[in-house]
């Protein structure tokens, strides 16, 4: 039984794509993100949902997928350690970047940097440039198979196993 498991999954949009490659497609999120409608999330059928914080979900997946998520998290280290114990197979983690070639984690909390709406900026702490973000996933155990970066480079999908 293989499963599919999408971390900060708000409807599932992000892990839609892989699901055919599992028998169990799980969602898991809090429902913290003030942007969204939480009243009437389109959810998929015959998925999965735990409405819980993704630090106290330990059951372990072959595909984890984790969009958009990293950035809202206080120690993104421990996120990624998190994510390693969590993925037996790969995983597929997405995120804004910042700019620049240096390895950076760059502090945004709360600025119009992070979100125009003040509420959802004191939800986002850091944005990793891509040699911050690669050596932090290696850091963790992860080795990267690919990377794509797309949205004229603000944001990096990553192909991890
Ligand atoms: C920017 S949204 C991305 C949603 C979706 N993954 C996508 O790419 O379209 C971040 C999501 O992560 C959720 N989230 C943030 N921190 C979380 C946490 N600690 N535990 C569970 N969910 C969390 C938010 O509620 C929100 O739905």
């Amino acid at each position: 039984m293989k499963t599919v498991l999408d971390l900060g999954a708000y409807d599932g949009s992000a892990s839609r794509e892989y699901v055919e490659e599992g028998d169990r497609w799980i969602l898991v999120d809090n429902h913290q993100y003030i942007e969204y409608d939480w009243s009437h999330p389109k959810l998929p059928k015959g998925v999965e949902y735990h409405k819980m914080d993704i630090m106290d979900y330990h059951e372990p997946a072959d595909i984890v997928v984790c969009s958009n998520v990293i950035y809202h998290m206080e120690d993104p280290f421990k996120f990624l350690h998190h994510l390693r114990k969590l993925t037996k197979g790969k995983l597929i983690l997405n995120t804004y970047l910042s700019g620049g070639e240096e390895p950076e984690w760059k502090y945004i909390y709360g600025t119009e940097e992070a979100h125009p709406h003040l509420k959802t900026a004191n939800t986002i702490y850091y944005r990793p440039t891509r040699a911050a973000l690669y050596e932090a996933l290696e850091e963790a155990g992860f080795t990267i198979e690919s990377k794509y970066e797309h949205d004229g480079g603000a944001q990096v999908k990553v192909f991890c196993v």
